[in-house]
């Protein structure tokens, strides 16, 4: 393991919560800190050690948060900052660690930096965003916002309208008003941000998930220039005054942002493909049917893993804020399968609040906060089969609550030995006994062909070794040539059977075998 990663992500296993949608105790619809607070033994009774949360910040909710009004104040809506710093500590005394959502790429137009940018008078905020020189002049690489203010020019844009970039520079410049990213006021805006994260390091949160990390320096096709900001931001900031913080990003390239520092990456919806060949596209990988393509992941993540794995971790979702949820393509049996193989991985598996229960995506939903065709993974969470699932009491919650609660919820699996959520348990259970399993021991791919299944792959840690075999398809899958020997630990449906180079993987199996 580097020396740069801290000692607790070998054994992190996140939840991403949504905090609207998670658990409401003040009666107002709305999920809140102290909600997040008042659940943490239900979070750690299942096995997870760590917390994403979504933004919490103080802003308008053009997208969810994500369109932050200030960077430094909890929304109302959620709660105080004495309740962040109470999370933190209620956390830390649990053994868990907590990152907060960081977006750095963008601000609300509802923010105090962003109202001063719109002024006609040149002020300390002019710069803080992406300006051209005229309001007939649209910024075309980006997208741009016309027509707001007393101000000529129009500003560029890093996502909805109602969120301007902040301006870190252009790596290649063809304008005049594009800034290099050593340009002082660009490297103001930098150090606005490491403020920023200075705020909540102080105050006790772990580290963040980085929203966008990619986006922040403009025409940079390679990437070039926000690695060089990221190293610097590593490097000569948080690795000096911060050595224990940990950052995820949202890039989807690990081999790039593990490169310029980031501990963690995850792999996305979007960017190679891999995370969509196993559960997004028409013939999953981990559909039932067996129709999936394994090489499709495997090509792909076995190269990135072999680029990364003394630096840093790549780190598989269960789902996010941003897709569809896994349920909505598969049954509980499949959903099972598909948790043996998330946290039997390397990297830090990141579990999305409710798929451990198999929370189901609301269709047809109009769109809320931004949400679109997202909203539909955002419902509140399924404590429970009372009124609106246990969630709140308040007629009106944050969105509506999924039907399916009385059926599904956590309560009622909790007290069933067959259910996803105790799978789930046990799955991490066997993580923490294991160090095999752990996110920096090693992965080698046993057996993962063109079109076939099952798929098999080694864990090792030292002396201990542990192959995993996984087989989503409802035909009982034989492959040769693979010599296995030693104990079965766990298994989803009916064990593999293993002797003199044929392995038998039973219909919609998962098998962990503790090898000799
Ligand atoms: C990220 C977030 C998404 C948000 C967008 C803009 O992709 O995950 O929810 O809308 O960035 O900040
Ligand atoms: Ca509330």
């Amino acid at each position: 393991m580097d020396k740069r990663i801290p000692k607790w992500l070998n054994d992190a296993v996140f939840y991403e919560i949504y905090p609207q949608s998670f658990y409401d105790t003040n009666k107002d619809g709305i999920g809140d800190i102290n909600g997040i607070i008042e659940k943490l033994d239900y979070i750690c009774g299942v096995g997870f050690n760590a917390l994403w949360i979504n933004p919490w910040y103080d802003s308008p909710f053009n997208d969810a948060g994500y369109d932050v009004r200030d960077y430094k104040k909890i929304a109302p809506r959620y709660g105080t900052n004495a309740d962040a710093e109470r999370l933190f500590k209620e956390a830390h005394k649990r053994g868990m660690h907590v990152l907060i959502d960081l977006v750095p790429g963008h601000t609300s137009i509802e923010h105090e930096w962003f109202k001063k940018s719109c002024l006609p008078e040149r002020n300390e905020f002019s710069d803080r965003y992406i300006w051209s020189n005229s309001i007939w002049q649209e910024i075309t690489d980006a997208g741009s916002l016309k027509g707001i203010s007393a101000r000529d020019g129009a500003v560029a844009l890093n996502f909805f309208s109602s969120q301007p970039a902040l301006n870190y520079g252009y790596y290649n410049r063809t304008q005049d008003w594009q800034l290099p990213p050593d340009h002082p006021s660009c490297l103001a805006t930098r150090e606005a941000m490491k403020d920023v994260m200075r705020f909540w390091l102080d105050m006790g949160c772990d580290g963040f998930r980085v929203d966008m990390a990619a986006s922040l320096i403009k025409q940079d096709p390679e990437r070039k220039g926000v690695m060089e900001l990221w190293k610097d931001v590593f490097y000569n900031f948080l690795d000096k005054e911060y050595p224990e913080a940990a950052l995820v990003s949202e890039w989807g390239n690990p081999s790039q942002s593990i490169g310029c520092g980031f501990q963690m990456d995850f792999l996305l919806q979007f960017g190679n493909g891999a995370y969509n060949s196993l559960f997004k596209v028409e013939n999953p990988f981990f559909s039932k049917k067996g129709k999936g393509d394994i090489t499709l992941f495997t090509d792909i993540y076995n190269k990135l893993y072999r680029e990364t794995c003394e630096k840093g971790l790549i780190c598989l979702i269960s789902g996010n804020h941003d897709v569809f949820r896994l349920s909505r393509k598969f049954d509980e049996h499949e959903l099972k399968v598909c948790f043996a193989f998330l946290l039997s991985m390397p990297g830090a598996p990141y579990i999305y609040y409710g798929d451990e229960i198999g929370m189901k995506y609301t269709e047809n939903m109009i769109s809320f906060e931004g949400g679109y065709d997202r909203t539909g993974a955002r419902t509140p969470f399924q404590w429970d089969d009372s009124f609106n699932a246990g969630f709140s009491p308040n007629e009106k919650t944050y969105l509506p609550v999924n039907p399916c609660y009385k059926e599904i919820n956590a309560k009622k699996q909790q007290n069933n030995p067959d259910s996803l959520l105790n799978t789930v348990k046990e799955l991490l259970q066997l993580r923490k006994k294991y160090s095999a399993l752990k996110a920096f021991s090693k992965y080698q791919c046993i057996y993962a062909e063109k079109d076939k299944y099952p798929y098999i792959y080694k864990r090792s840690d030292g002396g201990q070794e542990i192959a995993v075999i996984i087989n989503p398809s409802e035909r009982a899958e034989i492959c040769q040539n693979v010599e296995l020997s030693g104990e079965v630990i766990y298994s989803v449906g009916k064990p593999a059977s293993f002797n003199g180079g044929n392995v038998t993987a039973y219909p919609q199996s998962a098998t962990l075998i503790l090898l000799k």
